[in-house]
């Protein structure tokens, strides 16, 4: 890929001009969707799949897509479930991307095929978050790089920009860095998070001894200040170590008016842990600026696609400041790649590269930030 290219990605990963708009005006900026509640994998950690419901069919969603598109809403995040078990994923973001949507997909990774990768590309996926939480499968986790390492490759000359997130709990905080450590040292933005609870607060998985987490978070702070594709902002890594740290922090939750959720059954959310039971298709932009309020579950949430909205949405100079100068600290290791992150590690796991140094596209290339959430909430 041409440099300038490889620059102009460094600094299009917040969709600028045109989330723009959406900081100064009461439309959405970013829906997640869920295209399926089935999923082929079982994580422990994880509330959000259930396999006896059927998938919705393509005309629902197209009528949902649509209807969100209505509301003004410029991202969207096709997640689940696991979306590639859809069998009609290829055509929902080509319908998202005729739309005009900035369009990411949320995924396992599992069933990634070279052919699936090229459709998707074909039809005009931007972004792709592909969920690893540790080197090998664990009975807790089996979303592990043993899998997808190989399955990298397909994306090495793919538009479409991946990045990589990981879940932070007991089981997988020994293997954590090492997560870290294989998405940087392939080119690819990578970050791992904390564990969030379930809708009743309750944590199915131990997070983990609370300073040796809190450790590698301020790691992973120092190595986005040091300007390495750590994928998430400063704002959510500071956010999390207040997690830890049980720390207060001041913030209003734009959840359910700036990005909301829509269910596999049609039904809005306003996030990803408190449902309500009205329809997308009767919902209106009133009922959504009825959402910009302070929300009783506030303290201790970890949906951090939401508060890294709402901080965004609050706070745009400082979050986009930050991340525009940690951006811009990338370019010199684009100029000379024996300045770019590598790891042994990664070489020795590469099942196709022997050198282990190949970079992946790895920018957000102007699309969403795919679904990225933190911790709990409760239902309504
Ligand atoms: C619900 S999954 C759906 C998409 C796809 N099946 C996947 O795993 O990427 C979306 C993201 O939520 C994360 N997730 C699920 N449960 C979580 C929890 N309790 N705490 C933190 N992240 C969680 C997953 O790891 C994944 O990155
Ligand atoms: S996190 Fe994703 S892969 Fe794991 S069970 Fe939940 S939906 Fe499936
Ligand atoms: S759980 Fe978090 S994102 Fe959801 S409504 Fe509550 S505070 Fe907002």
């Amino acid at each position: 890929m041409k440099l300038l290219d490889k620059v102009g990605r460094e600094f299009s990963g917040y969709n600028i001009l045109e989330s723009g708009k959406r900081l100064f005006d009461r439309k959405p900026l970013q829906c997640s969707l869920y295209v399926t509640d089935q999923c082929n994998l079982d994580c422990v950690y994880c509330t959000e799949y259930d396999n006896s419901r059927p998938h919705p069919t393509l005309d629902d969603l197209k009528k949902w897509i649509r209807k969100i598109r209505e509301l003004g809403t410029m991202r969207i995040a096709l997640v689940g479930g696991e979306p590639l078990v859809h069998p009609k994923i290829v055509e929902i973001v080509r319908y998202c991307r005729q739309l005009g949507f900035a369009t990411s997909l949320t995924t396992n990774g599992f069933l990634l095929t070279p052919k699936l990768v090229a459709e998707l590309e074909e039809a005009g996926l931007q972004v792709m978050q592909i969920s690893v939480d540790r080197m090998t499968p664990s009975p807790i986790t089996k979303k592990s790089f043993k899998t997808v390492l190989p399955k990298l490759d397909y994306f090495r000359d793919s538009k479409i920009s991946l990045h990589i997130t990981g879940v932070i709990c007991a089981d997988t905080l020994p293997e954590s860095q090492a997560v870290l450590e294989t998405g940087l040292s392939r080119g690819i933005p990578t970050e791992v998070r904390l564990v969030h609870a379930d809708p009743l607060h309750r944590f199915r998985v131990d997070r983990g001894p609370r300073e040796e987490l809190e450790r590698f978070i301020d790691s992973m702070i120092e190595r986005k200040r040091r300007g390495e594709k750590i994928h998430t902002s400063e704002a959510i890594l500071n956010y999390q170590r207040s997690l830890l740290r049980g720390e207060h922090v001041e913030w209003t939750c734009m959840a359910g008016y700036k990005l909301f959720f829509v269910s596999a059954q049609g039904k809005f959310w306003v996030c990803s842990m408190v449902h309500t039971d009205k329809h997308i298709m009767d919902v209106t932009l009133d009922d959504l600026y009825a959402n910009y309020r302070k929300k009783l579950c506030q303290e201790g949430c970890g949906v951090y696609c939401a508060v890294s909205a709402s901080l965004l949405v609050e706070k745009p100079i400082g979050v986009l400041g930050r991340e525009i100068i940690a951006r811009a600290k990338r370019v010199p290791s684009m100029l000379s790649p024996s300045l770019g992150s590598r790891s042994s590690n990664v070489r020795a796991l590469s099942s196709t590269q022997p050198d282990g140094a190949h970079k992946m596209n790895g920018g957000a290339n102007g699309g969403p930030s795919t679904d990225d959430r933190v911790t709990s909430g409760k239902s309504a």
